[in-house]
């Protein structure tokens, strides 16, 4: 496994080979619905053992009766006895006895009540801060437990020996663009930015990698189907998410993709296949932030004290 160096936008034309992911064990959590059904069906067909986690207990045993190789826990990603469950259920399943993939997709979007404004003769209220919960305590959760099994499965130093992991975090278009009122949904992707660029320097030493799907408008249960209807009314085109789960394959099969974010933009600017790689990670062209890094790595080196 590499460490992180930057190496260029990801060339999502070339062909990729999903051999290697047969026969592997990943957890996806919200894999009951939407876009992480796609990428439960994704890996389904590339012959990997799946366990969705999710809350919705119907549609996830549905589709765990459906798909033969894959295994339904009920799982709420904000509790963590949860999601410790449904990490020792996924070694059970596993034939290996390993976890290879997780992807930490399960995310909500409310109204903001941050944005929200209380009223000239009000006082303001307190906001909920309950998708923060689900959008970045969860996945800390998952990313925590991810790592944890990884190390556990590969040990802490750097050998051909290991065998390819990789967590896969979800971001969205909110994750780089600006998206108004929308504070806590767009800190929340903006912070699956942060997990990543802080993980990907590290995640070698236990034979991982670490990256990020960004999906643009997939027509879900995520947003009212009048935000949907607008957003076709006004002449956007959605993404789809059997795109994203393409975008999952490829990164699973190409174990040279570390600390990448992709975008699944749909086909208007992805022709063929949806997703692209915006290289948004780096700043190659700015050779300050490229020296600032460097007195960054100089005072945070990543083989210092590397878990404690
Ligand atoms: N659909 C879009 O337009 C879009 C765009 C960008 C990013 N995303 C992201 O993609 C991911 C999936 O979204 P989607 O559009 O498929 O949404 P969805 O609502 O269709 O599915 C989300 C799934 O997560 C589950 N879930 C919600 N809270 C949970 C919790 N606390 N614990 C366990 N499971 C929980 C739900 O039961 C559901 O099965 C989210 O992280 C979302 O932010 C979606």
């Amino acid at each position: 496994m590499q460490g992180y160096t930057h190496s260029g936008p990801v060339d999502c034309n070339k062909p990729f080979d999903v051999g290697n992911i047969k026969g592997k064990t990943a957890i996806v959590t919200g894999g009951a619905n939407g876009i992480g059904e796609a990428y439960v069906r994704a890996l389904v067909a590339a012959g990997a053992r799946v366990c969705i986690g999710d809350l919705d207990v119907e549609r996830g045993s549905k589709l765990a009766q459906e798909l033969h190789g894959t295994k339904f826990i009920s799982c709420d990603i904000t509790q963590w006895n949860d999601q410790v469950h449904l990490f020792r259920e996924a070694v059970t399943f596993s034939q290996s006895g390993n976890i290879s993939y997780v992807v930490a997709n399960a995310g909500v979007f409310r109204q903001d009540e941050v944005f929200s404004y209380s009223g000239d003769n009000q006082e303001p209220e307190e906001p909920s801060l309950a998708l923060i919960d689900v959008n970045i305590k969860g996945a800390l959760y998952t990313a925590k437990l991810a790592a944890h099994y990884f190390i556990r499965q590969n040990g802490q130093q750097i050998s051909p020996k290991q065998e390819d992991t990789c967590l896969v975090l979800i971001g969205s278009g909110a994750a780089f663009l600006d998206c108004p009122r929308a504070p806590q949904y767009c800190a929340s992707k903006w912070a699956m930015r942060g997990i990543m660029h802080s993980l990907r320097r590290t995640a070698s030493f236990y034979g991982s990698r670490v990256n990020i799907i960004s999906p643009w408008y997939v027509k879900t249960n995520i947003l009212s189907d009048d935000v949907f209807a607008h957003v076709s009314k006004v002449g956007v085109e959605f993404a789809q998410a059997e795109d994203a789960g393409q975008c999952l394959l490829r990164i699973l099969s190409d174990v040279s993709i570390n600390g990448h974010s992709l975008f699944v933009s749909g086909r208007k600017w992805a022709p063929n296949i949806g997703y692209m790689d915006l290289d948004l990670e780096d700043y190659p062209a700015n050779a300050l932030i490229q020296e600032i890094q460097e007195d960054q790595m100089k005072s945070a080196p990543v083989s210092l004290g590397l878990f404690v």
